[in-house]
């Protein structure tokens, strides 16, 4: 059955479709995109054969590496040549990667046109095609040049997966999982009770794709440009701390995103334990929520410390010192201080400002 749901932001508010097979998609598509000249549709070499026929087809090279200003101005020049006016639309088809290029492309072309979100792995139906957070890498990191700029419609199909690799499978599992530790306990024990785990043709994959999607849409509506001081879009980055000093340090793409996470969350759960320990007011976290929260990413082929192998080899050595430094270094720091999210209770997570370097260097020592 096709389901809907909106994500509220007044005039830029915007559908998303949650489609069980090929025939509802397609049915989506013409009746939802308001499309009366051929669009412009970005795929990547993996997603092009998901592109359908006509408009413009702009195929890039798949990989992190297509985030870059080479490519947008690629992609802006070929739209000039065919002149495309700004009634013209732009399709993203693909993960993250394109979702995150075109969508910075409509925003910059012509002063913003309009673009569609059709998210092909499942971290981009879950997280990246929601939320309207675009933008391209510079050398000196990731996201550093972007725009806020929010989709039409957002349409996801699950069949798409069937060809998605089971790593990146998993490594979407852990931006799912995420959603239950940050906010929402009842999915949380769902993924938790499942006999057999999630899967591209699971019945229960869609409606745990609908729910990760109405979290994520309540959170942005909330606060949509990440402004608030507490809280906020901010919570959606549980884990990433951690995750992104794992990435950074061990060179982009020896782990990928949703494996660094992975370690994140079980880090961030860890982290709250210390904090309850601390008699912190609010933090009941327990020993339970901890191995609950290890058990579950576990089960999705993830690891869940920078001891465990990496899709079947062994991990690369990280040094705490570099660590440290590259979460000093991550854009969420504020006024020099490590700014993390913990939880209060699984399902309940907050922002904390003041924690002790020394703690974090602790848990790093206990991951490592
Ligand atoms: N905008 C946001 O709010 C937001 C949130 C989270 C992550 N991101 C960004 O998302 C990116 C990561 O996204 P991702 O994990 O989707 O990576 P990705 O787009 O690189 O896709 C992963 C791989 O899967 C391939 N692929 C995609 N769909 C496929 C399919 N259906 N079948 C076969 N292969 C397929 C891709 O070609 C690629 O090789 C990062 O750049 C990250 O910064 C953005």
């Amino acid at each position: 059955m096709t389901e809907k749901l909106t994500v509220e932001l007044g005039e830029r508010s915007y559908p998303i479709f949650i489609l069980p097979d090929w025939d509802a998609y397609a049915e989506a598509i013409a009746e939802h995109a308001e499309i009366t000249s051929p669009p412009t549709v970005i795929c990547d070499t993996n997603t092009g054969q998901y592109a359908g026929d006509g408009g413009l087809l702009i195929e890039l090279d798949a990989g992190e590496k297509t985030k870059s200003f080479a490519q947008l101005e690629k992609i802006h020049e070929e739209m000039a040549l065919h002149r495309i006016d700004r009634g013209g639309k732009i399709i993203a088809v693909g993960g993250g990667v394109i979702g995150d290029l075109a969508g910075f492309a409509a925003a910059t072309y012509l002063r913003g046109i309009d673009f569609y979100q059709v998210p092909t792995t499942l971290l981009a139906m879950v997280d990246s095609s929601v939320g309207g957070k675009t933008g391209i890498n510079l050398s000196a990191g990731k996201n550093l040049v972007g725009a806020f700029w929010q989709p039409k419609a957002v349409f996801i199909c699950t069949e798409f997966l069937k060809t998605l690799p089971p790593r990146e499978f998993s490594a979407g599992m852990a931006e799912v999982i995420k959603y239950g530790m940050l906010y929402d306990r009842a999915l949380f024990d769902q993924l938790v009770a499942l006999e057999q785990p999630l899967s591209w043709d699971h019945p229960e994959l869609p409606g745990v794709i609908r729910r990760c999607c109405e979290i994520k849409a309540e959170v942005v509506k909330a606060d949509e440009k990440e402004t608030a001081t507490n809280g906020g879009r901010a919570l959606l980055n549980l884990g990433h701390t951690f995750a992104h000093a794992i990435e950074n340090v061990a060179g982009y793409g020896t782990y990928l995103h949703g494996e660094a996470v992975g370690i994140g969350l079980v880090m961030a759960a860890e982290l709250s334990l210390k904090l309850t320990a601390e008699g912190r007011a609010g933090f009941q976290f327990t020993q339970a929520d901890v191995d609950a929260a290890r058990e579950l990413v576990a089960r999705y082929g993830l690891p869940t410390s920078l001891k465990d192998t990496l899709d079947g080899n062994p991990p690369p050595k990280l040094d705490i010192d570099a660590l440290m430094d590259a979460m000093r270094r991550d854009k969420k720091v504020r006024a020099g201080k490590l700014r993390f999210v913990a939880m209060e209770t699984l399902g309940t997570a907050v922002t904390v400002d003041d924690v002790d370097e020394a703690l974090i260097e602790k848990l790093w020592q206990q991951f490592s």
